[in-house]
């Protein structure tokens, strides 16, 4: 019976947790508004604007809007393609990552998203950096 619980909990703990992050973003609706402030901001800065030249950012805002609903807990499955295939041969430095996170920061703050839930998104993206960043 102790047992039980213990699994119980364990199982439930992290779900009650990536939900709370969910709900914390705003849900669907906060999400897609945080998502296009970020790529707003990032098509009005000199230093990446450049790698956007020609992309549908309507499917960019879609499906990162996706991604970030599905990573928090919320009812989304992402449908595009992985970190790796979807950034390969642009030439992301680690500047111009720093550079994307700054403005999905800003955006965030500007939809008063808590600090916490802030670091619980930034934690989650972090260790895409690796397949996103080539130089
Ligand atoms: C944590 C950081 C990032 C996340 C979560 C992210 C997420 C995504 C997602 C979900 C897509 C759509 C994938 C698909 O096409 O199926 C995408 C596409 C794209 N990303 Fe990122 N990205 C990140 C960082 C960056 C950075 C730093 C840049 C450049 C400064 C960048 C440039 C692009 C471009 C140009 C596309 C469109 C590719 C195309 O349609 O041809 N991304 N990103």
């Amino acid at each position: 019976m102790k047992i039980g619980l213990l699994l119980a909990l364990l199982l439930i703990t992290p779900l009650t947790f990536a939900q709370n992050l969910y709900v914390k973003l705003g849900e669907k609706q906060g999400i897609k508004t945080i998502v296009e402030e970020m790529l707003y901001r990032v098509g009005g800065d000199a230093r990446i604007a450049h790698h956007f030249d020609g992309v549908d950012i309507m499917r960019v805002h879609k499906l990162i809007s996706e991604q970030v609903c599905d990573l928090s807990g919320g009812p989304c499955d992402y449908s595009g393609e992985d970190m790796k295939t979807a950034h390969r041969n642009m030439g992301i430095d680690n500047a111009d990552f720093n550079a994307l996170v700054e403005h999905l920061i800003a955006a965030m703050e500007k939809q008063d998203i808590p600090v916490s839930a802030q670091n619980q998104l930034l934690a989650l993206l972090a260790p895409m950096h690796s397949d996103i960043v080539e130089d």
